[in-house]
């Protein structure tokens, strides 16, 4: 019999949560205006609002944190972090950021201009911004498997790569600055793409002479989903796919934030001198200098271990198992997610399990208010209130920081999860009381749609 797979670690170090009762939780919910973006994260018993920036980190990094060489320029923290991440990543410029979307966009500043075209699979929302700032056009090409939530496939993160061609070939290769490729597909559900589809997309594109990027920063979770899933890699070290898949690139961008292991941080890089140069100019301008990029010192320590230990395989397996622990518990008492799990997060089908609640009353939204209001869980909407009418689903992240929470601690999850499943056919649908011009999930405020409007801040 298999042993049960436990955290690779003890801890040394605790932070209490704190609980609150289902009265207070009615209170700070409506306080809140129903968006979980605007609670106190004090109120929060489990908080899954993402695994950016929300993991632990190892006695390791907390070590390599005093060695920080706090120098203006010439620091030896740099020095430590650009060798360990090009161990890893291979490329010949690596700029330190502050966080993913600066690399983001001193990247499209750089190589795009109005007019041109990025496809990827699936861009993230900062990405997709960050290129339409430019004036480019974002185009997703994920696999069709990849758009249906049910719908089971070992790697739903892959590019269609007939797609890409034709796209290629109708809009010429004069205006596609550059590929992209993100591992794992976040905004697609958390879901790999495979080395076939990274060695078939690189081909493309070099055959095209277009630069093939990387959004790299679930990197090693999708190098253990290779291993796991893709054949000829059972045997292969999480860290050597890692470089392999890298090898097929030009370059990547990375939120330090997600697999870096870190609370801050991330980088760009690139093989191209002209265009390093550029970007190392423009970091100047904002971020900071080419050795530290909007960094201390100390935390490009932290990413230089953490990016390493993210590719442990120890990790990797506990990391991975523990959230397809989370969906399938979930998923076999009848509650709909996307399947199979992803890497970082379990993404609850909310049109699917609230299906009285038409999506312009926001069934996303009031899922995770009522997971909030069963036992203080925070999740994100990821649907018609992030995407207004153009969501083509309604979906509830329960992101998973890593190294942050115990079995026990998902055993609750599911525990609230089930009895929000069995009460479903009670749940209201909500109405926007304010929203913002743009973003305006991070700032919405709504109410249930049985109580009459607030008549100071009914949106015209
Ligand atoms: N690319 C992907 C795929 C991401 O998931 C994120 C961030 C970024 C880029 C931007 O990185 O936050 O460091 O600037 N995702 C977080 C999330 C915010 O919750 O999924 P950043």
């Amino acid at each position: 019999m298999a042993r049960t797979i436990i955290e690779p670690f003890r801890i040394k170090s605790v932070e209490p949560i704190r609980w609150t009762t289902r009265e207070e939780r009615e209170q700070l919910l409506r306080a809140a205006h129903y968006n979980l973006f605007l609670l106190p994260a004090d109120d929060v018993l489990i908080d899954l609002l993402t695994d950016s920036g929300t993991g632990a980190m190892s006695t390791h990094q907390w070590a390599a944190i005093m060695e920080g060489d706090e120098s203006y320029a010439g620091s030896r923290s740099f020095d430590r972090f650009r060798n360990s991440v090009q161990d890893i990543f291979g490329y010949r410029h690596v700029i330190p950021t502050h966080q993913g979307r600066a690399a983001e966009r001193i990247l499209f500043s750089v190589m795009c201009k109005k007019g041109d075209i990025v496809p990827n699979n699936t861009h993230f929302d900062t990405t997709r911004a960050n290129v339409e700032f430019v004036g480019a056009e974002a185009v997703d090409l994920v696999i069709e498997e990849g758009k249906h939530p049910s719908v089971v496939h070992p790697f739903k993160g892959n590019m269609d790569v007939g797609a890409l061609e034709t796209v290629i070939n109708r809009v010429g290769r004069e205006r596609i600055p550059l590929v992209m490729l993100t591992v794992t597909n976040n905004s697609g559900g958390g879901q790999p793409v495979s080395m076939e589809n990274v060695r078939a997309v690189s081909a493309v594109c070099r055959k095209n002479r277009i630069p093939l990027y990387f959004d790299a920063c679930r990197f090693a979770e999708n190098a253990y989903f290779i291993k796991l899933r893709e054949k000829g890699y059972e045997s292969k070290t999480p860290k050597q796919i890692a470089q392999e898949m890298f090898s097929y690139g030009d370059g990547c961008t990375m939120s330090a934030k997600k697999d870096g292991m870190a609370n801050i941080g991330g980088f760009l890089c690139t093989n191209d001198e002209l265009l390093a140069q550029q970007e190392k100019n423009l970091l100047i301008l904002t971020e900071g200098y080419p050795t530290y990029g909007g960094l201390a010192g100390r935390d490009l320590e932290a990413v230089a271990v953490g990016v390493q230990e993210a590719l442990h395989e120890d990790y990797l397996r506990y990391r991975i198992h523990s959230t397809a622990y989370l969906g399938n518990h979930i998923a076999e008492h009848g509650v709909p997610i996307v399947q199979p799990p992803g890497g970082h997060a379990i993404y609850l089908d909310a049109r699917a399990f609230l299906p009285h609640i038409p999506p312009d009353q926001f069934p996303g939204v009031a899922l995770a208010a009522e997971l909030y209001l069963e036992g203080g869980i925070r999740s994100v909407e990821i649907g018609t209130l992030m995407f207004g009418a153009a969501a083509k689903m309604d979906l509830v992240r329960l992101a998973i920081p890593r190294r942050v929470y115990t079995q026990s601690h998902i055993d609750y999850v599911v525990e609230v999860i089930l009895e929000v499943w069995k009460k479903r056919e009670q749940i209201q649908g909500l109405r926007l009381s304010y929203e913002a011009p743009f973003l305006r999930h991070f700032t919405a405020r709504l109410e249930p749609v049985g109580v009459p409007i607030t008549p100071t801040l009914a949106s015209s």
